[in-house]
C-alpha cells in the first residue's frame, strides 16, 4: 500500500507539472483528490490493516494529500494568472479609436427664436397661455368678430383668409389675436399673457412673406395702463432680444382692435438700411403691430373700460429671426435644408 501511495504521489506530481489549463487542474483534482479519487479509495482499504500499519499508511496518505493539495493550488494560481492575462490581452479596447458619428437632431431655428422670446417675456412677468386658448383652427367669432373687425373688412376675404369647409364660419386663423379674446373671456384683469403660434394667410409667397408663419401675441390689461407702458415693454424686449442696439422706429398704424395703433420697424441688416429686396427697398422691416386695446374689445368680453385699460401686440417670429441672423429669404425656414438648419 505504501508503494501504491508513492506511485499516486509520483503520477499526480507529474500530472500537475504537465497541467496547462484550468481544465487540466480540475481533472487532476477529480482523479486524485476527490471523494471518489485514488487517495480516498486507498483510505477505504485501511480498515483491513493492523493497528500499527493503519497508523503509518494513514498518516502517509494524509501527508501526500496535503502536499498534492498545496501543489495543485500553486499550479492553479500560475495557470489562472496566465489565462487572465491572455483574456485581458484579447479583450483589450482601444479607447483612442475614433467613435462612430451619430448625427444629432437640432431644435428648429424658429422654435429656438420662439423659446428665446418667450423667455424674455417670462422675465418681464408675462405667462404663456394654454393651447386651448390659442387654437390654429378658429371661428370667425374669435378671429374677427370679437376683435372689432367689421363683416365687410377686406382681411376676411377668401383672398386673404383660408376658410375651412368644416363649417361656413371656420377659418385657419390669420392672426394670433383671437387668443386675447379667449383669455379675457376666462380671466379677469390683471392679465399679462403671451401666446405663440402658427397663422395662415392666402398670400403670394416671396422673400419676406410666406402663406403660413408664426406670431407671438401679447396682452396686458390692468388699471392705469398707458401707451408709455406699451413703449417701455416693447423697447425693453427689443433691447433684450437683439442684445445690441438696433435702429427701430414706431410708426402710427391702424388695427380695428387697438386704438391708437402702432407698428415697429427694425432697420434691415441685410442692406444696413440702404434698401434691398428683403425690405423691398425701404431699409426697414416691420416686426410687430401693437396698440392700446380698443374700448369695443374690452366691452365685448365684459371688462369695464372706465376701470381698466391695456395694450396688445403681435410679433412675427420669422422676421425677428431673419433680422437677428441675417437670413435673407423667409422660405429658407421651411425648406428643411440641413445645410441651412445646422447653422443654428
Ligand atoms: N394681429 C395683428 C397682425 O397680425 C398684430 C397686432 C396684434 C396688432 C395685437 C395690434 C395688437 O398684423
Amino acid at each position: 500500500m505504501k508503494e501504491q501511495l508513492e506511485k499516486i504521489y509520483a503520477d499526480a506530481s507529474k500530472d500537475i507539472e504537465n497541467a496547462v489549463t484550468s481544465g487540466d487542474i480540475d481533472e487532476i483534482k477529480n482523479k486524485y483528490l476527490s471523494r471518489k479519487g485514488e487517495l480516498n479509495s486507498i483510505k477505504k482499504n485501511l480498515k483491513d490493516l493492523s493497528v500499527e500499519d493503519k497508523k503509518n499508511v494513514g498518516s502517509l496518505a494524509n501527508e501526500i494529500a496535503q502536499k498534492l493539495e498545496a501543489a495543485v493550488a500553486q499550479k492553479f494560481e500560475t495557470i489562472y494568472r496566465k489565462e487572465l492575462d491572455e483574456k485581458l490581452q484579447k479583450e483589450k479596447i482601444d479607447i483612442t479609436m475614433p467613435g462612430k458619428f451619430i448625427p444629432q437632431g437640432k431644435v428648429h431655428p424658429l422654435t429656438q427664436t420662439t423659446n428665446e422670446i418667450v423667455d424674455i417675456f417670462h422675465s418681464l412677468g408675462f405667462s404663456l397661455v394654454g393651447n386651448q386658448n390659442s387654437p390654429e383652427v378658429e371661428t370667425e367669432y374669435y378671429n374677427f368678430d370679437m376683435l372689432n373687425i367689421p363683416k365687410d373688412h377686406p382681411a376676411r376675404d377668401v383672398q386673404d383668409t383660408f376658410y375651412c369647409n368644416l363649417a361656413s364660419n371656420v377659418v385657419l386663423r390669420s392672426q394670433t389675436s383671437g387668443a386675447q379674446i379667449h383669455v379675457m373671456e376666462e380671466q379677469k384683469p390683471p392679465i399679462r399673457i403671451i401666446a405663440p403660434g402658427r397663422v395662415y394667410r392666402n398670400e403670394d409667397v416671396n422673400a419676406r412673406k410666406n402663406n403660413f408663419f408664426h406670431q407671438i401675441e401679447g396682452l396686458l390689461v390692468d388699471k392705469n395702463i398707458t401707451m408709455g407702458d406699451l413703449k417701455g415693454v416693447l423697447n425693453e424686449f427689443i433691447r433684450l432680444y437683439f442684445g445690441e442696439s438696433r435702429q427701430t422706429r414706431f410708426r402710427s398704424s391702424f388695427f380695428p382692435f387697438t386704438e391708437p395703433s402702432v407698428e415697429i420697424d427694425v432697420q434691415c441688416i441685410m442692406c444696413g438700411g440702404k434698401g434691398c429686396r428683403v425690405c423691398s427697398g425701404t431699409g426697414w422691416l416691420e416686426i410687430l403691430g401693437a396698440g392700446m386695446v380698443d374700448v369695443n374689445v374690452l366691452k365685448g368680453v365684459g371688462i369695464d373700460p372706465e376701470v381698466y385699460s391695456g395694450f396688445a401686440f403681435g410679433m412675427g417670429v420669422e422676421r425677428l429671426a431673419m433680422l437677428k441672423y441675417a437670413v435673407d429669404d423667409i422660405r429658407q425656414f421651411f425648406n428643411n435644408d440641413a445645410r441651412f438648419l445646422n447653422q443654428f
